[in-house]
Order: structure tokens, then C-alpha cells, then sequence
């Protein structure tokens, strides 16, 4: 069966299908019959809305979901912006926008840290202000976000990657577990807060500030293939109560601002709508290749897209280099050398790239190729890819690298300056030696 060996079995339950309309109630009875809005509900619960887009977005893309709450999100405290905090930046003056291409290796796990302070901002493109661009994140945590703690991106969708460890994330909707082979989209907005049933944790996490992520059009692929929606998991309603305060933490305009309010941020009892978090396992990928000469795109791999503003260029396509068959013939089976208008960034969760395996020591790592900076094998690779007998090859089961392509010119942080290791060809530009005019 194509899916991921897990060693930690998922507790909950889930709904199925991304992008249908869904509704659940963790109180049978609870979510109001035909209409939204009674004049009073009949368990005493506050209707309450989030909207993931404008009114009037057509039906299909349309994201909108009422809530059933014990206290409305309007009990709170007024905000007080946390100038100190780490994950403040203005992506306008902060980053550093260079063509060198980097490697960072994996983040050390912070056993101190949750999950929102454990993240590092290494770098991104745009601004939030004006819902367009992206951000990169590694993060590493070691501490359980507490039950009187939550946090929401008013900035952006976030894609959660976890490299190690595993993920147990409360949300307005439910309950959602994500492991090592899995991903996780919270919409922007959305309230959550991260613990940790195995311990530690790391990975990455992709912020994109303009759209949402939705599965990409499938054109001549047909209706099957790549990740099919019906193996996307959205979380059943269930609900915290108490009485106690909680502290919510808001990601607005690039700066993080507290408030307390009253009660849980997770005492919604039951919702209907088509805004939600889901997750999806990895290893339900149904991959698309070449099946005699030459590669396809990489954007047969794309798992997940979020549009930007400009037309037919993704502010994210998020790809799955994952186990398959390579059986191209008479064909450079390895990437090829690119200079790519989309930015990249990568890493290696488990395996390697492909053919290519990747020491256990830098399984988490990071990298990027920015716009148009030349980047591919190095030359002894190239002279073994171009001399090797082809035959088919499987890329094995426990290969999960991940592609990021973005239409931005990534800026990188002070922090991922510092710890970058800088891999371009080096002082003897790469080793490569001339073969023309071949003797052949
Ligand atoms: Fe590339």
C-alpha cells in the first residue's frame, strides 16, 4: 500500500477530501440545521466566522467557515506588539539578496524552545503587508506549547515539514497529528498551538503570504495522479474548556503581538465550511515520469501550490522528489545543469536526492539556488552519470527530499549568512574539464 511506515501511531480521526465543503461537531447537536445564525443557539454557543477569502471568490475557490464557540475570539485583551521577538523582521530593509548559492546544515534541536520560538527565519521575498511573497523557516523545539498558549499567522498559510520528531497540532477545527513523512497546512489565521508526544522536534516551515496552498491543475496528467485529494486529512471538531486565560500570540505585519483572552482559543464545539487545516502523507504520492527519453519537468512533483499575485507564477510549488522508478534510456538520468527564473529552495528529510544519498548527519539541511544562478552536479559526478551502463533504477522507499519554486529573488537573514556554508564551485571553478573537440 502507498503509504509512509509511521513509529507513532496517529491518535486521531479525520476527515477526508481537500477542498470540499466539510462540517463536524464534537457535541452531537451542536451545528445548527440549514442555517448558520439562530437567534440563539440551542447549546448556548457563539457563531462565529473566518474568512480565508473575499466574499464574492467564485464557488470553487471560495473559503469560509463558521464556528460554534464557547466564548467568542472577541474576549480578549488589546494587542502589545513583542519588539524583541525573533521572527520580527521587515522584509523590506532585513534581508540580504544574493546569487551565491547555500547549504545550511540541520538546526541543533533546542530542547528549550516550543514550536512558534523555535522557529529561525533563514530567509524570503515581498512583504505581508500587501499579501504577496514568502518565507523560509527551519525550526527546532524541545518544549510543549502550553494548553493557555496559541498562535496565529495573520501573514501568510503555513506549510509545516517536520524532518524529526512528531507533531501534535491543537487547531480551532481539531486535532491533527503530523510525523516525519507527513505535512501540515495551517490557513492564515487559524489558531493553533504545538505539542510534542515523542520529545523533540525539527523541520521546516513555509510561510507564503499571498493565496492559499491547493493541489496544482492536473492538465493532461487527467483526474489521478500526484496527490490526490481524496488523501488529504482535515481535523473532526474538538474542543478545549476552561475558564483559565489564554495567551494569543498574532504573526501581523512581519511583527509578533500578544493579547490574553478569555478562556480557550480552541473552544469551538463544532464548524461547517471549506476553511481548514489538513495534512497529507507524503508517501501517498503518485508520481509522474519519463518513460523512455529525457526528464519531465520537476513540476510533475508538485504536491502542493500557492499562487502570487502575477499570473502562471507560483509564489510556491511545493515538490516530493520522493521512491520511484528511473527508466529513461540513452538519457543523463541525473539533474541537469539549470538556471532556473524560480528560486529553489530544498532540503533532504530522509535518503538523499534521487540516486544521490545524502549523510545521515544532514538529513534536515537546507539549501538554495536563487533566480537564475547556475547550479548542478559537481564534475565527478557529472563524468559518472555520463560513463554509467543505464538500466532501471529505483530511487528507494526512504527518499524524501522536498523542492521549493518561487517566482521570488530569495533574500537571506543575518542569521543565515552567518551559519551558510557558501557551495559554489570554489577557487577552481568547479573542476570541470574541457571535452571539446572529443577525440572520438
Ligand atoms: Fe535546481
Amino acid at each position: 500500500m502507498p503509504v509512509s511506515k509511521f513509529d507513532v501511531e496517529d491518535p486521531f480521526q479525520y476527515l477526508t477530501s481537500l477542498n470540499s465543503y466539510h462540517e463536524s461537531e464534537a457535541v452531537p447537536g451542536t451545528l445548527p440545521q440549514s442555517h448558520s445564525l439562530p437567534q440563539r443557539h440551542d447549546h448556548g454557543l457563539y457563531p462565529e466566522r473566518i474568512s480565508g477569502t473575499a466574499f464574492t471568490a467564485k464557488r470553487a475557490v471560495n473559503k469560509q467557515t463558521f464556528l460554534y464557540r464557547i466564548l467568542p475570539s472577541t474576549a480578549q485583551s488589546p494587542w502589545t506588539q513583542v519588539d524583541s521577538h525573533p521572527l520580527n523582521c521587515d522584509f523590506r530593509t532585513d534581508l540580504q539578496f544574493l546569487p551565491d548559492q547555500f547549504v545550511w546544515p540541520p538546526l541543533k534541536v533546542d530542547r528549550s524552545r516550543t514550536f512558534v520560538d523555535g522557529m529561525v527565519l533563514i530567509g524570503g521575498a515581498g512583504d505581508p503587508t500587501v499579501k504577496n511573497g514568502v518565507a523560509y523557516y527551519n525550526y527546532s523545539c524541545g518544549v510543549d506549547m502550553g494548553k493557555d498558549k496559541a498562535f496565529y499567522d495573520a501573514d501568510g498559510d503555513l506549510l509545516i515539514v517536520p524532518q524529526l520528531g512528531v507533531l501534535e497540532v491543537q487547531t480551532e477545527m481539531g486535532m491533527i497529528c503530523v510525523r516525519m513523512g507527513e505535512i501540515c497546512v495551517i490557513p492564515r489565521g487559524i489558531r493553533f498551538r504545538v505539542s510534542l508526544p515523542s520529545g523533540l522536534s525539527r523541520g521546516h516551515v513555509i510561510e507564503a503570504f499571498s493565496g492559499h496552498f491547493d493541489v496544482p491543475e492536473l492538465g493532461a496528467i487527467g483526474t489521478l495522479g500526484l496527490a490526490n485529494v481524496r488523501d488529504f486529512e482535515i481535523p473532526k471538531a474538538s474542543y478545549y474548556d476552561t475558564e483559565e486565560t489564554t495567551e494569543v500570540m498574532s504573526k501581523f505585519g512581519g511583527k509578533i503581538h500578544t493579547a490574553k483572552m478569555k478562556g480557550s482559543a480552541f473552544n469551538a464545539v463544532s464548524w461547517h465550511g471549506t476553511y481548514y487545516p489538513f495534512k497529507y502523507d507524503l508517501g501517498k504520492f503518485m508520481p509522474i515520469g519519463s518513460t523512455l527519453y529525457d526528464h519531465q519537468d520537476p513540476s510533475v512533483f508538485t504536491v502542493l501550490t500557492c499562487p502570487s499575485d502575477k499570473p502562471d507564477c507560483p509564489a510556491v510549488d511545493f515538490l516530493l522528489l520522493g521512491p520511484r522508478w528511473l527508466v529513461m534510456e540513452n538519457t543523463f538520468q541525473l539533474p541537469y545543469f539549470h538556471r532556473n527564473t524560480m528560486s529553489e529552495f530544498s532540503s533532504v528529510l530522509s535518503g538523499g536526492f534521487d540516486l544521490a544519498t545524502v549523510p545521515k548527519q544532514m538529513y534536515g539541511m537546507s539549501a538554495l539556488h536563487n533566480n537564475l544562478s547556475p547550479h548542478g552536479l559537481e564534475a565527478h559526478e557529472v563524468d559518472e552519470a555520463m560513463s554509467k551502463k543505464l538500466k532501471p533504477e529505483r530511487v528507494p522507499d526512504d527518499t524524501k527530499a522536498f523542492l521549493v519554486e518561487s517566482c521570488y529573488p530569495i533574500g537571506i537573514t543575518d542569521w543565515a549568512a552567518k551559519n551558510a556554508i557558501p557551495s559554489n564551485g570554489g577557487e577552481n571553478f568547479g573542476n570541470f574539464k574541457r571535452h571539446f573537440p572529443s577525440k572520438i
